[in-house]
């Protein structure tokens, strides 16, 4: 309960304050008290993550093994959304990944989460680290983000630039001329994933 609380404190930071609307969409930022309904939104929102974290990790890690990094990149690049759509119709819900040091631009984050994604930009604060961080809509929706960090099976394609083969840098800098999702070291905090449960 103690990142919620934090969370609170950090939209206090960031002007939006606890339990009052967020800018703009009338999102609400919460504190530790989720409400029954709320709870399970929750819930519905972390086996979504869970699922398509290890379905993607899993696709990631076979594909390292038999084909290298450099020809993995398609399936961060074309397996991910598709597995992401996947999740969307059988949780029904919409779940993405976003970072505040994109990839691709198309993974920016919704309207709900930009602020607290581009706060943690200038400023990395413990609590988007650390979170859940929970916001909740006049309409009955929940909103969540969950941080995702580094780990050793990421690095060859976003850890130290002086790491990464020469062909990763390649492959990346064909598909992706604006990256900036390099340079992270095992444990720090890569992006969020962001997850929005309709009312239920
Ligand atoms: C084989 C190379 C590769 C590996 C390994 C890899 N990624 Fe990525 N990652 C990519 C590519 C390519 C994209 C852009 C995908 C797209 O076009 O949507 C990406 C996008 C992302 C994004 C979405 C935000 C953005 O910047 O566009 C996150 C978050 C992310 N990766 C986290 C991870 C994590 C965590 C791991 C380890 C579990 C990991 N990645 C492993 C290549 C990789």
């Amino acid at each position: 309960m103690r990142t919620t609380l934090l969370a609170c404190l950090l939209a206090g930071a960031l002007g939006i304050g606890c339990g009052r609307p967020d800018e703009g969409g009338g999102w609400t930022v919460l504190g530790e008290q989720l409400s029954d309904a709320q709870t399970k939104q929750s819930d519905q929102a972390y086996d979504a993550r869970d699922e398509l974290f290890a379905t993607l990790f899993a696709r990631l890690k076979v594909s390292l093994q038999e084909h290298g990094a450099a020809a993995s990149i398609d399936v961060c690049k074309s397996a991910a959304p598709k597995i992401a759509a996947a999740m969307n119709t059988k949780h029904d819900l919409k779940i993405g990944r976003t970072s505040f040091r994109l990839r691709n631009q198309g993974n920016a984050a919704p309207a709900w989460a930009h602020a607290h994604v581009e706060a943690f930009a200038k400023a990395p604060a413990e609590a988007l680290a650390n979170a859940p961080m929970h916001l909740s809509h006049a309409d009955g929706r929940l909103a969540v983000l969950l941080p995702i960090r580094l780990m050793s099976g990421c690095a060859a394609c976003h850890g130290p630039t002086d790491q990464i083969a020469p062909e990763v840098h390649a492959a990346l800098a064909e598909h992706y001329p604006t990256d900036k999702a390099t340079g992270f070291r095992i444990g720090d905090v890569r992006g969020w994933f962001w997850v929005e449960v309709p009312a239920r």
